[in-house]
């Protein structure tokens, strides 16, 4: 898609960083804009911020875990713009450390985060942009974590590596069906944004047990620790939205962002090939 004057985005995860970021993007380049988001407060003060640069905007409470939220965040779409050209599956979350130590609400949280949302919304909006029958474009917000493995964050690689396979399988489907749909995988490494605050805004089912001892434990510190580091070091945000569209419009597949990971992901690759052990020592140089 090159051309996207009055043409419709709707934005997961919009209310805070890489989604607020792509709504600034679209707005500029004249697109309606849908911004969903879980965080009403937050959502209501990002909707205030793209209001400003566009009166085509709209925002939606979305819960990204509820497949019938999906459903409403496309009827509500369609209802007010006519069509969804552009669907960035985007909200997702972080859960820190160790598999073998976070509570069991953990890995559900962080799996229906992250990789039921993705599936919930291809299975809403892949039919919705089929029966359309005009170009459209879908981008799964996943993570340069899906591409390669380190020993921080276990379930954020585990829920990420599965954002890409399904994004890989069913871009091969689209293309075997002759769809118009296009799609992108965006795997960026870490980028300046409200990522590490995330369970502030967890949904309710999924809320943090006070009296579970782990909750109060120095491995759950510890990590909270780190994911805040990694991310407040990241790469400013400005600018990432501008890169996005540039790869829908060249219909670029894999999106990335940080060119410093990409020996890693090369050496994941060729471990696979040759049948070498995956080493530690790669993360202490
Ligand atoms: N920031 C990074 O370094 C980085 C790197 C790679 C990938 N990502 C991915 O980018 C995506 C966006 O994250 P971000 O960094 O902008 O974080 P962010 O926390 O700044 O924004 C994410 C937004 O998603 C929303 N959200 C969370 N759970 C939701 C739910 N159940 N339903 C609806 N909305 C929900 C949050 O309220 C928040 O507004 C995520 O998928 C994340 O994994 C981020």
């Amino acid at each position: 898609m090159k051309d996207f004057k009055n043409k419709t985005a709707v934005i997961t995860g919009a209310a805070n960083g890489i989604g607020l970021e792509l709504a600034r993007e679209a707005s500029k380049r004249g697109m309606n804009v849908v911004m969903s988001d879980i965080a009403e407060k937050d959502l209501e003060k990002a909707f205030d911020e793209i209001k400003k640069i566009n009166e085509n905007v709209i925002k939606v409470i979305t819960d990204v875990t509820v497949y019938e939220d999906m459903e409403k965040l496309a009827k509500i779409s369609t209802e007010k713009f006519g069509s969804v050209d552009l669907f960035f599956n985007n909200a997702g979350v972080v859960v820190p450390g160790p598999i073998w130590e976070i509570p069991n609400n953990d890995i559900d949280y962080i799996m229906k985060s992250n990789v039921y949302s993705i599936a919930y919304g291809l299975k809403v909006f892949i039919p919705l942009m089929t029966k359309q029958n005009t170009p459209a474009h879908i981008i799964n917000t996943a993570s340069v974590a899906g591409l390669l493995s380190s020993p921080g964050m276990p379930t954020y690689h585990m829920t990420k590596f599965a954002n890409v396979g399904l994004s890989e399988s069913v871009n091969y489907q689209l293309q075997a069906a002759g769809s118009k749909i296009k799609m992108s995988v965006f795997c960026p490494g870490f980028i300046q944004t409200d990522l590490h605050h995330c369970d502030e805004r967890r949904p309710e089912r999924f809320r943090i047990d006070e009296n579970n001892p782990y909750y109060s434990s120095q491995t759950y510190k510890d990590g909270l620790e780190r994911a805040e580091q990694v991310i407040v070091t990241g790469i400013p945000i400005e600018g990432i939205g501008k890169k996005v569209f540039e790869a829908i419009e060249n219909e670029k597949f894999y999106i990335l962002t940080h060119p410093q990971y990409e020996p890693v992901i090369g050496l994941r690759v060729k471990n696979i090939l040759e049948n070498t052990n995956p080493d530690i020592s790669i993360f202490k140089k």
